[in-house]
């Protein structure tokens, strides 16, 4: 039975998108010999509405282990959008499933996050075989404890604020680390606990800065403190406001970002000279961690193994430990965000760091 596979990666680019690529490769040319045929999508959901396809090698998937970003290249198109024909009068739906057909393409497997996910879901709603693989370096992908990517910018991240402690302790600052987390403060949790951080805020704690200031003014005989901070991160003021009357709020007051409020209300406050550091893109740049390769190898397995299952409308998981799959449409438009009771966010309190709150 001949099976042509087509493979895609949509969203952010994360490490740990080639190493995954390459587990799928590897294993489907493992299992099905000459009878598997893979083609490359390029730029994610983009390009199969485009018909941007390349005729893949087994030797094209040689090398790609370390490497990071994605070789097909990747692309934002969001789900909201897809269903929408916009002034280029493109039915989006419709050019996924004729391109689909033109590659005739026996399945899809996209290597994305949440929003990949839900177009996943919909195109296989739509009748395409689709398996969905999870990746974003945030780790809020419901029905999966872990992502690839997660581990590798918790390493980054983690470097970069074990590298503020010295400076900080220097010149007697505060230093606010800003680490990326739209939604969901995974990264910055585990990266602020690896990384020794005073502070730690997350959108899923909203901050009383007057809680913050306090923290860092028990911290006054230490010289310095570093907070690890979400991007995404509120304040209990904004966490009472809907979406977009946050963002006019903002607008209206000339906030850009929650990091360098803090740092400077916190200038204010207690007197101690303040910075924001943005490690930013770089937690999503670089070679993925020799835990991130296994954790994509195994992933990239199990998807060759649902695809000789022919099990498809899926999304592999690791559920309890075991690498495994939740139907595609449980969890697409789930975001697995952090309890406020987490195990990790107690660890975290236990040892006096505090949450602003
Ligand atoms: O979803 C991953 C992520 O890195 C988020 O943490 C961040 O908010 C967002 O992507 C940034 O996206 P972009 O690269 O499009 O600016």
């Amino acid at each position: 039975m001949k099976r042509r596979i087509g493979i895609l990666t949509s969203g952010g680019d994360c490490p740990g998108l080639n190493a995954t690529i390459r587990g799928v490769a590897k294993a489907c040319y493992e299992r099905f010999g000459n009878d598997v045929e893979i083609v490359g999508i390029e730029d994610g959901y983009f390009g199969l509405i485009n018909n941007m396809c390349r005729e893949m090698n087994q030797s094209d998937f040689s090398g790609i282990l370390t490497t990071g970003g994605t070789i097909f290249g990747t692309k934002r198109t969001p789900f909201k959008k897809m269903q929408v024909v916009e002034d280029d009068n493109v039915d989006k739906v419709k050019a996924m499933k004729n391109t689909y057909k033109k590659q005739k393409l026996d399945c899809l497997l996209t290597l994305g996050g949440n929003g990949t996910h839900k177009t996943a879901n919909l195109l296989s709603e739509e009748g395409l075989n689709v398996i969905g693989l999870p990746k974003t370096i945030d780790n809020d992908i419901w029905g999966t404890s872990v992502t690839f990517g997660f581990h590798t910018a918790v390493n980054t991240a983690t470097d970069v604020i074990d590298r503020l402690h010295s400076t900080a302790n220097s010149h007697g600052r505060i230093l606010v680390c800003e680490i990326m987390g739209n939604k969901a403060g995974w990264l910055t949790l585990y990266a602020g606990i690896a990384g020794g951080a005073d502070m730690i805020v997350i959108p899923e704690i909203p901050y009383d800065i007057e809680k913050l200031a306090e923290a860092c003014e028990k911290r006054k005989d230490k010289r310095f403190a570093i907070l690890a901070v979400a991007e995404g991160a509120y304040d209990i003021k904004e966490a009472k406001m809907k979406k977009k009357e946050r963002a006019a709020y903002r607008a209206e007051n000339g906030i850009t970002t929650a990091t360098s409020r803090i740092a400077k209300q916190i200038e204010e406050m207690i007197g101690n000279e303040a910075r924001v550091c943005v490690p930013g893109h770089m937690l999503r740049g670089g070679s993925p961690s020799a835990y991130d390769r296994v954790l994509a190898t195994k992933f990239g397995v199990h998807a060759a193994k649902l695809i000789s299952k022919e099990k498809y409308g899926y999304a592999v998981a690791m559920i309890k430990d075991n690498v495994s799959e939740n139907p595609l449409s449980e969890v697409a438009g789930k975001t697995k965000f952090v309890p406020q009771d987490d195990q990790l966010v107690k660890t975290a309190r236990d040892i006096g760091i505090s949450f602003g709150d």
